[in-house]
């Protein structure tokens, strides 16, 4: 883990309420996988106090990308950041997503549900470099929710969509678009990340039909590497349920060893 005081924010896009920042800062760049992640100093001031934890979206050479959705007030403060301005930044963070040794010529898809979908461009990337054959599934509320699909598309990568409002792509949830492209062709793997319902139910969908399947999962978070324990969530390993840090032995699980809330 690196600190960076001084990321230097040399592009900034957005959609509505969901942002794209590129930070200049090299020796994270350098470091960082897919999966892992940020604690971003959002304020100088002692409000917000806690840092963020925001998903590295990609890396272009020595810069890093992120992209999030306006959640409250630190992602709304993060929103009003400008080019130019710099960020304190620490990273990169947890163990981000296994890629395996050899994915050569395996089928992979990607779930990502709203803001869920940042972690996996970077991931598409670079299991596409891997030669792994990647489909993306990208679900939303609707159209508006759905703004890194044409990134995706210029990146050449190959996408679906699902909207809840039919207002494009597949009307229903991504979950069901996920069944119809199993039911055409189940992948050897699976990544997912969105909403704790969205990912409960891809993982029941993968346990099902014996489909590996790794979860990224969020948790309000102090440190963010490890010291601070307010992230724990309880994570079965084979012996009925254990806290586990979610920014240091995660953000990502195995499906197989998740207790979602609810179960026994
Ligand atoms: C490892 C990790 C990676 C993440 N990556 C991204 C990303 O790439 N893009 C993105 O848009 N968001 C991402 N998030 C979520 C993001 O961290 C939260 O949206 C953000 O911290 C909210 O801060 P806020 O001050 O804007 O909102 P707050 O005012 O603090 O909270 C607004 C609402 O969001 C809930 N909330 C706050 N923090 C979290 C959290 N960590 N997880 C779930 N709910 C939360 C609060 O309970 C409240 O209901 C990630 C979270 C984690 C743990
Ligand atoms: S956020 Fe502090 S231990 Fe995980």
């Amino acid at each position: 883990m690196r600190q960076d005081p001084a990321a230097r924010i040399t592009l900034h896009r957005n959609w509505d309420d969901y942002h794209l920042l590129r930070l200049e800062t090299p020796d994270i760049a350098a470091e960082a996988k897919p999966g892992q992640f940020l604690m971003i100093r959002i304020s100088d001031a002692l409000d917000p106090l806690l840092r963020r934890p925001i998903s590295l979206h990609a890396r272009e050479g020595g810069a890093v990308e992120i992209f999030f959705q306006v959640a409250g007030r630190g992602t709304a403060l993060l929103a009003q950041k400008k080019e130019g301005e710099a960020l304190d930044i620490l990273g990169p963070l947890g163990r981000g997503f296994d890629l395996g040794t050899d994915v050569q010529g395996k089928t992979a898809f990607l779930v990502g549900g709203g803001r869920g979908i940042a972690p996996l461009f970077f991931l598409s990337r670079e299991l596409r470099t891997r030669g792994a054959k990647v489909k993306i599934l990208y679900g939303g509320k609707s159209l508006r929710d759905l703004p890194a699909r044409q990134r995706f598309l210029r990146d050449g990568a190959d996408i679906a969509c699902a909207t809840d409002d039919g207002s494009f792509g597949r009307a229903g949830f991504v979950t069901g678009l996920l069944e119809a492209e199993i039911g055409n062709a189940a992948p050897d793997l699976l990544f997912v990340c969105g909403p704790d319902p969205m990912m409960r139910a891809t993982a029941r969908i993968a346990q099902a039909r014996g489909i590996p399947a790794q979860i990224s999962l969020e948790s309000v978070m102090g440190c963010g590497f490890g010291a601070c324990w307010g992230c724990v969530k309880r994570i079965a390993r084979g012996d009925g349920g254990r806290w586990r840090k979610i920014c240091e032995d995660g953000p990502v699980f195995l499906a197989d060893e998740i207790l979602w809330d609810g179960d026994a």
